[in-house]
């Protein structure tokens, strides 16, 4: 089977779906300490390794050639062949496409091309429009670009929040996001 790491920055529903699917990654790695690595990993602790790759410069001078060097330097120790980012907040270099061009998968919480960046949610809702959904996509260097695999749409009710409207759009991240992965380790295996 190909191996898979999947990367984290935030609460980690993600990664428990995938884990609640029994869709066990080969590594995970996040950023940052996180709920996804420090809660969320460690429940499965004895059959995934979590690795921490703190990323402690957030500021313009961020090294991102040095940083992309570091995680490309654990994901190559351990043999992995895709990487599905699950709310990964570090954007890499052009150096990890050169070596896993294809094999970056995302999932954005908007129907991209609509609504791309750290706001998606929240621009949806600010836009009146009555649907929105989540994108899982090949990552590219450019943020939220790159080949589409599938969409789905929810709709935004009267009152919704950014919590409760993220909420809606993760039940559907939940669910799709571990069975794309499954599907592509497949081809790769
Ligand atoms: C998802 O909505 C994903 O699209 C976005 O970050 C969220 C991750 O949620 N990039 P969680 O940390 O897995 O709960």
């Amino acid at each position: 089977m190909a191996k898979l790491a999947v990367l984290v920055s935030g609460t980690g529903s993600l990664l428990k779906a995938m884990l609640d699917q029994k869709l066990y990654p080969d590594l995970i790695i996040a950023d940052r300490p996180c709920r996804a690595i420090d809660t969320v990993a460690p429940l499965e602790a004895r059959r995934v390794p979590a690795r921490l790759i703190e990323r402690t410069d957030f500021s313009s001078s961020f090294d991102r050639e040095a940083y992309t060097e570091k995680v490309l330097e654990a994901l190559t120790d351990w043999d992995i062949d895709l990487i599905a980012m699950a709310g990964f907040m570090t954007l890499f270099s052009k150096k990890l496409f050169d070596v896993y061009g294809g094999r970056v998968l995302n999932t954005h919480p908007s129907l991209l091309p609509e609504h791309k960046g750290r706001h998606a949610v929240r621009d949806a809702l600010a836009s009146g429009a009555r649907v929105t959904g989540c994108t899982i996509h090949r990552a590219t260097v450019e943020m939220d670009e790159g080949e589409i695999l599938a969409q789905y749409s929810v709709p935004i009710h009267e009152g919704d929040t950014e919590k409760t409207l993220h909420e809606r759009i993760k039940e559907m991240e939940r669910k799709w996001y571990p069975r794309i992965i499954r599907r592509e380790l497949a081809l790769l295996t």
